[in-house]
């Protein structure tokens, strides 16, 4: 049967543009659209802009435009910039829409009647210059804990505490540099306590991975608090039905818009929203996002769906963050690459099939190592994938009047590339792309294999053999046709290309099963060219000269020698361990053998504090360990790790101590 399947990617901020991590998501999601599609599935892929909130409101005073027009230019430039990297939305729709302020409203009445809202007065920071009340973001001040300046109002980013923006010391605001007051606000609940035992048994139904399952665990058992919906005046977004000067925080308006963006589709292509989203909807909704939004989207919006009566989704397809060469986008560096520079440089098609190497269906964060995207690009599709083409093509039309043989010569090959099918389809239907392009690059060797132990190039010279020169070609290009046809989902330009080379309608999944005999192709044109190594340094010195700092930034310098910069130090894994053994090595005159607690799990460290320390007086005692220091192979065993301590050596050693209160596993920052 036909699946129905609704699919979208998280709403980009519409007050930013588009870059390598937004399309992170928006290629797995198109590719896995593209797969469904081209399997003979209606799948429909909605996405839309996520304009409400105080950023957009605050942005659009900044740059001075009116912030419904300053949004509508950016949807323009988003929408252009997913085109541009052949992300195929059905729709791309915004947030701040009449359908979506009709459904906000309806699903926040049905919340009401089902006594899922209450009302509480919530005290809050407020900038009396601005007369607004304060988001984390727009406060700084002292941090509670470690009292370094110029903290936001939630965490500190030198020791990494959490708190309220209420404990800030010296708060200020950074709108208006006035210091804040207290001020209490009657603030809409939704009451998402109510609905532990539902996400409980939702969260184990499979609608989510399972290492995502076990994270939504953790939160659920710690007890889930009634969640806050609503924001005072002023603000952009919807007001709250029933009041005039309360508004619907964004996160509550902008799953919806999925919906609003559907609903906005479906009214012009004569579908039945309904049949998509009522309770009983046998149809599917399927969700791409990062792990960053999991809570909204497996904990808020199934409890918010249902409490009003709507479907659920029928799975969250959750991904991790992207590194670029091992370390966070960096603007200093140029690896902050908006969407817009990168296709002034490369083929989208080169970022498509790369991240499709890379992503595996799961949380595990994606490093673009720039080297190895070229490399890899290079090899297997210029090399190896279109090589087969290439290679073939001339023969068939200079010597055969572009008419391929009647027969397949190796049907055992081909029943290689025909049966590899189903274990291809199954991969892409799990967001396994990385093993999908595995096995077709396997197949391209064997392809390869086969054209270079015929040697048609050698057969040609040989009256006799004409006849197996065609056959030989005729088979690789069917072989070629077989990995075109896998790949479109990743390379839909490409295939679209091959379409035309081979003469054959568009392709179908199908397609790949049934050899082209005795029908002719199209001269061949270069489907695919090689990418080159200089375009991509250009693309990074362009992204380092495009990206100024923007507000709420770091400011970030170019490191000298003398300093690192802060993704180095990043790199390093500080964290609080409890010594649990200590003895001595036998054979060692310096050292001392460490047994560390780091919470989570033990190891052993070899430390040369010896002569300043008995084993007896370090066990129990907290210290800090180097925890991502690569095992060093030493005379007495492996040192897992490193302990830190100051002075000079000898009796004057001081292991450094965390405060009371650090546990061990702690990161320290
Ligand atoms: O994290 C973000 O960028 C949000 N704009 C994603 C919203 S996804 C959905 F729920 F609307
Ligand atoms: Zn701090």
């Amino acid at each position: 049967m036909t699946r129905r399947i609704l699919v979208t990617s998280a709403l980009p901020n519409a007050n930013g543009s588009i870059h390598l991590g937004h399309l992170l998501e928006h290629i797995q999601t198109d590719i896995w659209v593209r797969f469904q599609k081209l399997r003979g599935n209606h799948a429909i892929y909605v996405c839309a802009d996520d304009t409400h909130g105080a950023g957009t409101m605050l942005k659009s005073e900044q740059v001075g435009v009116p912030v419904e027009e300053m949004i509508e230019q950016v949807r323009k430039e988003h929408v252009s910039d997913f085109a541009g990297f052949l992300i195929g939305h059905d729709n791309f729709y915004s947030t701040h829409s009449q359908e979506n302020q009709d459904l906000s409203e309806l699903i926040y009445t049905r919340l009401q009647a089902a006594g899922l809202i209450f009302t509480k007065t919530v005290e809050q920071l407020f900038d009396p210059e601005r007369a607004m009340f304060l988001a984390d973001r727009f406060v700084k001040g002292l941090c509670p804990r470690c009292s370094t300046d110029d903290q936001y109002g939630d965490n500190c980013e030198a020791c990494g505490a959490t708190y309220d923006a209420t404990d800030l010391k010296n708060p200020r605001s950074v709108l208006s540099g006035a210091t804040p007051v207290l001020k209490g606000s009657e603030h809409y609940f939704f009451d998402l306590a109510q609905y532990t035992d539902h996400l409980k048994r939702w969260t184990k139904s499979g609608a989510v991975q399972p290492e995502v399952a076990n994270k939504l665990a953790e939160w659920l058992d710690e007890g889930l608090k009634a969640w806050d919906i609503s924001r005072d005046a002023p603000y952009f977004g919807f007001v709250i039905p029933g009041t005039t000067d309360k508004y619907f925080y964004v996160w509550m308006d902008a799953p919806i818009g999925y919906m609003a963006s559907f609903k906005n589709f479906a009214q012009s292509n004569n579908i039945s929203f309904d049949d998509y989203w009522k309770a009983d909807s046998t149809a599917e909704v399927h969700h791409f996002i990062g792990k960053d939004i999991v809570n909204f989207h497996a904990l808020f919006w199934p409890a918010v769906l249902h409490g009003s009566g709507f479907r659920q989704p029928t799975r969250i397809h959750t991904h991790g963050f992207i590194t670029v060469n091992g370390t966070k986008m960096s603007k200093s560096r140029g690896t902050f690459i908006n969407a817009g520079t990168y296709l002034a440089h490369l083929n989208p098609e080169y970022l498509r099939y790369y991240y499709a190497t890379k992503l595996n269906g799961t949380v595990d964060d994606i490093d673009i190592n720039l080297d190895d995207f070229v490399a890899r690009v290079n090899s297997d599709l210029v090399g190896k994938v279109v090589n087969i083409a290439s290679r073939c093509a001339g023969f068939i039309t200079k010597q055969f009047d572009g008419m391929l043989a009647d027969q397949i010569d190796d049907e055992s090959l081909w029943a290689h590339f025909t049966q590899a099918s189903d274990e291809i389809a199954e991969f892409y239907e799990a967001s396994d792309t990385s093993k999908a392009v595995r096995i077709i690059t396997a197949l391209a060797d064997r392809a390869n294999q086969y054209i270079a132990a015929h040697a048609p190039w050698t057969m040609i010279k040989e009256e006799s053999r004409r006849e197996d020169v065609q056959l030989v070609c005729t088979q690789g290009i069917n072989m070629f046709m077989s990995l075109a046809v896998y790949l479109q989902p990743i390379l839909p330009r490409m295939a679209q290309a091959s379409a035309e080379f081979l003469k054959v309608a568009p392709f179908t999944w199908e397609r790949a099963q049934t050899p082209l005999l005795g029908t002719p192709i199209a001269p061949y044109q270069p489907l695919f060219t090689r990418m080159e190594t200089s375009s991509v340094d250009l693309m990074v010195e362009a992204s380092r000269a495009s990206t100024s700092a923007q507000p709420g930034d770091a400011t970030e310098q170019t490191p000298d020698d003398s300093t690192i910069s802060i993704d180095d130090f990043l790199k390093v894994d500080l964290r609080v361990a409890r010594i649990t053994a200590a003895e001595e090595v036998e054979g060692a005159d310096k050292l001392l053998k460490l047994s560390l607690d780091l919470g989570d799990h033990q190891r052993e460290v070899f430390s040369g504090i010896k002569s300043a320390y008995a084993p007896a007086d370090l066990v129990g005692r907290l210290t800090v360990v180097v925890a991502n220091l690569a095992p060093r192979k030493m005379r007495f065993g492996v040192s897992q790790g490193m302990v830190l301590a100051a002075g000079p050596g000898g009796e004057d050693v001081f292991l450094l101590s965390p405060d009371s209160g650090a546990q061990p596993g702690m990161t320290v920052r």
